[in-house]
């Protein structure tokens, strides 16, 4: 057993641990200094210069990873995009269009609900491709296109490989698309690479913060509610820590897209309430930094996460956890991984069994 877990305690350190080298085999099979290969997919350059509208489908993490893609490709390809969690699309009787792409993610490719909304987009005749990490799985077979992620085995219940490998699938079809579209500068579109090319050695930069997050964990693992704050990919981010959070160490934990806290969540601010602020997106850096004023002056602890640099958080936040510059749109594969350790230190605190979690399965294949 201890062999398996390569000598660590659980699988899902373990896990954190392979990311590097998860992220090194899903991309670098697929891209150069200066290209990005994608000869075995039947998508042809017509029809992603014709994309109407993309339709991001998936459920727990997978969804989170949706979400983050749509940030992602509208930026970059400038195709309007729809994130859908599938359990609410197959039964909306969705809007799609012969022109639209459907997206679907799923790192165990049995998802019940996933496979359903996959079905019922090609039902209306609309292509998709699929991101998935268990090869030849029901999504990977029903599919028109799949991208692998080459995360292997992830026995742990929370996902943590399967997601960031899942958010670099991601780029690179954003920054493909945005190439055959022509939507991206050719110089643009070369630093964009480079940056991706560095997604696995930095991911090893950030995972030495693993002591950092271990210390915070003992500090905090008795909280009763934990708040998570971000805007634009951070709030992405801030929903995958929160279902990480309360998944294994069963802490209330809620995200909030950080300009809604006024309108409802600030209430429940109290003497001692733990906020953590992901702050990593530089142009809504300032914005984050007042949001985190505002919690503080209520008496909140803050823990904030930041991108090297930039140093205005340390006059608010009781800590503050930095990240290495990335640029904006990489900043999603680095701001989650301190919330996987501190999520996975808290469950250790807390006596939780971190690779089951209670009420939990790995593959939620019924409905
Ligand atoms: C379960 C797992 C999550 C996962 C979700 C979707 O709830 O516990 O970690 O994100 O299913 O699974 P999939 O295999 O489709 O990515």
């Amino acid at each position: 057993d201890a062999a398996e877990k390569g000598g660590y305690d659980y699988f899902m350190m373990k896990e954190i641990m392979e990311q590097p080298e998860a992220l090194r085999k899903t991309v670098f099979p697929r891209m150069t200094e200066t290209r990005i290969s994608f000869e075995d997919i039947s998508l042809t350059e017509e029809e992603i210069k014709n994309f109407n509208r993309i339709h991001i489908v998936a459920c727990g993490s997978a969804w989170h990873a949706g979400v983050v893609g749509r940030y992602v490709m509208e930026e970059v390809s400038r195709i309007p995009v729809e994130v859908d969690i599938a359990s609410e699309f197959r039964y909306r009787n969705p809007i799609l269009n012969q022109n639209d792409l459907c997206i679907i993610i799923s790192q165990s490719g049995e998802t019940a609900d996933t496979l359903a909304a996959l079905r019922e987009a090609k039902k209306q005749g609309v292509k998709v491709l699929s991101i998935v990490n268990v090869v030849g799985s029901s999504i990977a077979r029903e599919s028109d296109d799949v991208l692998y992620t080459w995360a292997g085995p992830e026995i742990a219940v929370a996902t943590t490989k399967g997601y960031t490998t899942q958010l670099s699938l991601l780029y690179l079809v954003s920054l493909y698309f945005a190439k055959v579209r022509g939507t991206v500068e050719e110089e643009h579109l070369n630093e964009y690479l480079q940056e991706l090319r560095l997604l696995p050695q930095k991911t090893e930069e950030v995972l030495k913060l693993d002591t950092k997050m271990a210390e915070l964990a003992k500090k905090y693992a008795q909280s009763e509610d934990v708040f998570i704050i971000g805007r634009g990919l951070d709030y992405a981010a801030a929903m995958e820590s929160s279902l990480k959070l309360k998944e294994i160490s069963y802490i209330h934990s809620e995200a909030y897209a950080a300009g809604e806290l006024k309108h409802g969540t600030i209430s429940l601010i109290e003497e001692g309430t733990l906020v953590i602020a992901i702050a990593t997106q530089e142009r809504l850096f300032e914005k984050l930094v007042s949001n985190a004023k505002e919690v503080k002056a209520r008496g909140a602890k803050v823990i904030a996460i930041a991108v090297e640099g930039n140093l205005a958080m340390e006059e608010v936040a009781d800590e503050v956890i930095y990240l290495p510059k990335s640029g904006d749109i990489f900043t999603s594969s680095y701001n989650v991984l301190p919330m996987q350790l501190f999520a996975y230190y808290t469950a250790v605190e807390r006596g939780c069994d971190v690779d089951k979690p209670r009420n939990l399965a790995k593959s939620v294949t019924v409905e």
